[in-house]
């Protein structure tokens, strides 16, 4: 047969052929369109093809080829068509299934509320491990061994190597920043922190803190107090008031513990607030000099502020949960409530 036949044979080959199923069409491209197809092993007889058939024979192989095309277009079309919508077995008047929506965590949310509010003045989110050193957690943050602050924070070691511990607050992350970033700083620091501590309904031996850090020149108490002010407006209502009471933390100098009106009573008295009208939500103070030297930042030149918090304190505040235990247990009944909180 000679090679003109040969192309005639397949065209026509072609033009019979009929597809009964998906398969039929994929074996047809493969023969006709894949890689490896027979019109390629034809169009490889063209140094065979008498010079004056050259024009001829291209012109012949093409139209195969675009027949081949052409038919398994058609076939595609009607395999696809087939699979879908058209059979006969979907019922599309039948109701589908319900699809359950997750929730996110309260902690998750109440942490991103936390950072929103601090993002809109700056603070940057830095977050650092959860497994750290005695310098990081401690030393450097005015704590060196014996030091009887450490009792503060009861403390998980590592592998029973002294030197190694679960972070017991977020604080470590303002050391590492200090040690690696230049003045100004200001981050926000979200995390898992772990102390060992009997589980109760008020105290669990791990949950989450957010640490705030302020570096710069001149940063005075003023701008703390501005600072913790619109957070604690945002995050609670504009009528919230705040108040300081001087307290004791080894990084910081002087130290404070801050109370917010209670709004859940608006301070007339509730048992949220324990009738006092006030309730605690955070420690903050200005970064002890001492600690800024540990950090090879220059007390003299900078100063700044830090605060801490417990994101399970706020979110059981503001969301009135009285046992720490739920937000750990996974149980979907508590979890639900949050699915209408964004
Ligand atoms: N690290 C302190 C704690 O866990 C909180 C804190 C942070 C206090 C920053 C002052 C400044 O109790």
């Amino acid at each position: 047969m000679d090679i003109f036949e040969h192309i005639a044979a397949l065209q026509n080959e072609i033009n019979e052929t009929t597809f009964s199923s998906a398969d039929d069409a994929e074996k047809f491209r493969i023969r006709f369109l894949g890689t490896k197809n027979i019109l390629k092993d034809i169009f490889g007889e063209i140094k065979n093809v008498p010079n004056e058939r050259k024009k001829e024979f291209g012109q012949v192989v093409n139209a195969v080829k675009q027949a081949a095309e052409e038919k398994h277009a058609l076939a595609k079309e009607k395999f696809e068509a087939t699979n879908s919508f058209t059979n006969k077995d979907i019922d599309l008047t039948l109701p589908g299934d319900v699809v359950t929506i997750g929730a996110r965590h309260p902690i998750q949310l109440v942490k991103n509320q936390i950072v929103d509010i601090f993002k809109r003045l700056g603070f940057a989110v830095q977050e650092d491990r959860e497994i750290e050193d005695d310098w990081h957690n401690f030393t450097a943050l005015n704590m060196p061994e014996d030091h009887p602050a450490r009792d503060m924070q009861d403390t998980f070691f590592v592998n029973i190597n002294p030197d190694i511990v679960l972070r017991t607050h977020t604080s470590s992350v303002q050391v590492r920043t200090m040690e690696n970033q230049k003045p100004p700083i200001r981050i926000l620091s979200p995390g898992r922190v772990f102390r060992n501590e009997t589980i109760s309904a008020r105290a669990h031996c791990f949950f989450h803190q957010v640490e705030g850090l302020y570096i710069d020149e001149n940063v005075s108490f003023a701008d703390l107090l501005q600072t913790l002010d619109f957070f604690v407006k945002e995050m609670f209502g504009q009528d919230v008031k705040i108040k300081l009471r001087p307290s004791y933390f080894p990084f910081t100098e002087p130290s404070a513990e801050v109370d917010v009106t209670c709004f859940i009573c608006g301070g007339k008295g509730c048992n949220v607030c324990k009738y006092t009208g006030w309730v605690e939500i955070l420690g903050c103070g200005m970064v002890d000099p001492k600690v800024l030297e540990n950090c090879n930042i220059d007390p003299k030149k900078y100063s700044g502020f830090a605060f801490g918090m417990g994101i399970e304190r706020i979110t059981m505040l503001k969301y009135q949960i009285k046992d720490l235990r739920l937000f750990s247990e996974n149980d979907v009944r508590f979890l639900e409530q949050f699915k209408s909180v964004l």
